[in-house]
């Protein structure tokens, strides 16, 4: 018998809990996540390929801190000790990101959160904690006093690509997602730097990316001299001006963890401002098309990540909100949720080695469709806040 036929995992204290659909897939996606670990070995999941089967990481990667984050989220539902040992013995990989100067970029945060400070907060264990804590510090040091935003990327990349054009003098919208390990590392030490570039950081998102209608730029430009803010530009969207899902997705789940961890009112209205918008914007859809500015003609790819990442965000929202305004968010978290059942849970394809197809990794790079490792992590944290559950690693 399988765990999906017989284990449950829904918080029966909660008043959001006991979906028996969103039961069945959460227990499904653990027996995938069972097979993987004997499938990938030490290999992180990178992008889906023909046949459902993934391709993995080459060395540091943004992505590879996500198969660690479901195995400890999975670890915390079980108790499994084979899970915790698969991702405990990812931390080589991890240590060498914070050796490699290319690799130390805006992404720490995605990295180590679903790592060392998941393993630190499953385990206890110090080496973790203080990994997390390096990362954390690399991550401080990125902030630019003058334009007052954390510096996305670096000139070369840990491939050794030069990627000096998109560089220096940018915000990305996916940097509020990095924010949660200057808060840990903030309420691990006590020291307030930590707090303040978190604060600072996520003040000029607000300023600078998102958009008087509630849609948002990917990126924001400084002038690398002298910080003086220029224009929104984007990089994985369809146009400058157009509304990437999955950045508009990472700034809805962002605000939101930002309000949960310092109460600022600011964070909470922003959420919902943008929530609002994604879903007027998705009109009937099931699942989001990858731009929302996308050209009316034509059929265009959804993205299912940026589906899971809305998902687990609005969730995250109806249980910070008032009362009276919870059920709003719970509700449209839910239709995101049964899209995702609908139209790209592979969680029942035999073979398949991931949880969701139709992931829009980059479209104008020419990945459009795939299964996608972070579309999983969320996939997996949405799945858990619909049956209740409030403990995750940011
Ligand atoms: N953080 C990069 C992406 O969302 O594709």
């Amino acid at each position: 018998m399988t765990r999906s036929q017989h284990t449950t995992y829904f918080l029966t204290e909660s008043p959001a809990a006991h979906r028996p659909a969103y039961q069945s897939a959460l227990g499904r996606s653990l027996d995938r996540l069972d097979s993987l670990i004997g499938i990938a070995g030490l290999r992180n999941p990178k992008i889906g390929q023909i046949g459902n089967r993934w391709a993995y990481c080459d060395g540091p990667d943004w992505v590879m801190g996500f198969l660690s984050g479901q195995l400890w989220l999975a670890y915390q539902l079980t108790g499994n000790p084979a899970l915790a040992a698969a991702a405990r013995a990812r931390r080589p990989q991890f240590r060498a990101v914070l050796e490699n100067r290319k690799a130390r970029d805006h992404d720490l945060g995605f990295m180590f959160s679903l790592s060392s400070v998941a393993e630190f907060l499953s385990t206890g264990d110090e080496v973790a904690r203080a990994m997390a804590l390096d990362a954390a510090r690399c991550l401080l040091g990125r902030f630019r006093e003058d334009g007052q935003y954390l510096q996305a990327w670096n000139p070369v990349g840990p491939q050794n690509r030069s990627q000096a054009k998109f560089a220096n003098g940018r915000m990305i919208a996916d940097t509020i997602q990095n924010l949660a390990l200057l808060h840990w590392a903030h309420r691990e030490t006590g020291v307030t730097d930590f707090r303040e570039v978190a604060d600072l950081h996520e003040d000029s998102s607000l300023r600078h990316l998102v958009r008087a209608d509630d849609t948002s730029y990917h990126t924001f430009l400084f002038d690398p001299a002298t910080g003086e803010p220029l224009r929104g530009e984007t990089h994985q969207g369809y146009a400058d001006e157009s509304s990437w899902a999955r950045g508009q997705a990472w700034l809805i789940h962002g605000f939101a963890n930002c309000h949960r961890l310092t109460g600022r009112k600011a964070s909470l209205d922003a959420a919902c401002r943008l929530a609002a918008k994604a879903e007027l914007l998705m009109g009937d859809s099931a699942v989001p098309v990858w731009d929302y500015a996308l050209p009316a003609d034509g059929t265009h790819p959804i993205d299912s990540s940026a589906a899971a990442i809305m998902a687990a965000g609005v969730l995250m929202l109806a249980d910070l909100v008032p009362k009276a305004e919870a059920a709003r968010w719970r509700a449209f978290g839910h239709r995101l949720l049964d899209g995702l059942l609908d139209h790209c849970d592979l969680t029942q394809t035999p073979g398949a080695e991931g949880l969701l197809a139709h992931g829009a990794g980059h479209v104008p790079a020419g990945r459009g469709d795939a299964m996608l490792p972070y579309g999983d992590y969320y996939f997996i944290e949405a799945l858990m806040r619909a049956q209740g559950h409030q403990t995750f690693f940011w």
